[in-house]
Formats: structure tokens, C-alpha cells, sequence
């Protein structure tokens, strides 16, 4: 299979020096495309900033905000036989970005933020035969919001894990259904789960 991979956080700048980010490693999305190129398959990784060494044998494309994501990703989906998104996406952007860098004023200032694109859930309204697997991070109501989020986006599943997973090499993971079943669970190393998610995909998501 060809199979895309976003990885790692989206910046969204304020200005030129500036950004708003997610605590995002990469280490989960870079194992999973290491796992994937040793299982056979090809793979498209769409990555955001961060400190990993590329993996061997992976098509990658760099990007920095959530709509270099978008871009790369609308281009990419469609040789593609499906996507694992990982990525720890930046929801809001400030409404504008100042060219050069802000000054001090010695008073407060308000920043204006507005909504970046969903990238998952367009992905997933036009998937057609490909599969969509998406990552839920939640910290409460943990299900009801990783449900919410497979139906809006239209995955076939989605990986439940919560804010521990966040620069840790390890994780622990639960993989929900499009019928709210729990149909895996996965822990220990991100590399191990990496490998069982693969597998995983391989056997129950790909028809
Ligand atoms: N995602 C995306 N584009 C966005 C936001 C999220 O493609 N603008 C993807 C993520 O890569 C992940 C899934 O959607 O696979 C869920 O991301 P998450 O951050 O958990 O949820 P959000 O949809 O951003 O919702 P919220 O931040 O309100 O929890």
C-alpha cells in the first residue's frame, strides 16, 4: 500500500518570529512510518517541525502551518491508499500576521484568533475507496470526544490516547470503532504500537 503520514505539530506565526505551536514530539507519527516502510509499504510522510531524523526509505514533505498541511496533504491523498494522521494540528491562527516582528508597547495587547481548516475532516469527505485513520488526544470525556471526532471526520477508526503520550516514548492506546466498540488496545513503546497499529490496519481496515 502507499500510505500518507502526518506527523508532528503546525506552527501559526504572529509575526515573523513568532509562533503559536502544539507539545508535539513526532515520535509516534515518525514510528508508525518506520513500521510501515518495514511492513513493505510506501509511504508519504507530511511532517511538521521537529527534532527526528528522517526515516529511511520515506517520501517526506516539510511543512510549518496548517495550511501548508492542507496543501500537501489534498495533493498527496489521492495517490494514496490511505492516511494515519498523527499530526498535533494548530486549531487557531492569529487573524493576521504581522510582517516583520512586533515591537514592545508596555501595554497589553489582544491577539485575534481564528479557526485553521479541519484537514482530517476534508480528507476524510472525500476519501471514497481510501481508509482514514485518525488520532484523538483527550484529557476528558475521553470516548464521547474521540467518537465525536471519527464521525465528523469520517475515519475508519480513530486511536484514543490522552496528554501522557506527549514527548514520552511510550504510550497507551485504544482504538474505537465507527460502532463505539473498543477493538484494540495497544501499550508500551511508541515504536511496539507503532508496529501493532500497522498490523492492525492491515488486517481489520483494509478491504
Ligand atoms: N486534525 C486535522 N486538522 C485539524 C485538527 C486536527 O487534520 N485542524 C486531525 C489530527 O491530526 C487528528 C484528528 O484530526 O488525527 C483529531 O485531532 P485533535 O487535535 O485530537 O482534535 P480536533 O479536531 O483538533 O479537536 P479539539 O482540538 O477540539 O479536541
Amino acid at each position: 500500500m502507499r500510505i500518507l503520514i502526518t506527523a508532528g505539530p503546525t506552527r501559526e506565526y504572529v509575526d515573523d518570529v513568532r509562533f503559536l505551536s502544539n507539545a508535539s514530539s513526532g515520535r509516534m507519527g515518525y514510528s508508525i512510518a518506520e513500521a510501515a516502510v518495514r511492513a513493505g509499504h510506501e509511504v508519504v510522510l507530511v511532517t511538521g517541525p521537529v527534532d527526528l531524523p528522517v526515516p529511511e526509505g520515506v517520501q517526506v514533505a516539510q511543512i510549518e502551518t496548517t495550511d501548508e498541511l492542507r496543501k500537501s496533504c489534498l495533493e498527496l491523498f489521492p495517490s494514496c491508499d490511505g492516511i494515519i494522521a498523527t499530526a498535533a494540528v494548530c486549531d487557531y491562527r492569529p487573524r493576521q500576521r504581522v510582517h516583520g516582528k512586533m515591537t514592545k508597547t508596555g501595554a497589553p495587547i489582544v491577539l485575534e484568533l481564528v479557526e485553521t481548516s479541519d484537514v482530517l475532516a476534508e480528507l476524510g469527505e472525500q476519501k471514497a475507496h481510501r481508509w482514514v485513520v485518525g488520532f484523538a488526544l483527550e484529557s476528558q470525556d475521553p470516548r464521547t470526544n474521540a467518537m465525536r471526532k471519527l464521525r465528523m471526520k469520517n475515519c475508519d477508526c480513530i486511536v484514543l490516547n490522552d496528554t501522557s503520550a506527549i514527548s514520552s516514548l511510550e504510550n497507551q492506546v485504544e482504538i474505537l470503532s465507527p460502532d463505539s466498540e473498543t477493538v484494540a488496545e495497544f501499550r508500551g513503546p511508541k515504536t511496539r504500537i507503532a508496529e501493532q497499529l500497522i498490523e492492525f490496519i492491515e488486517d481489520k481496515i483494509v478491504k
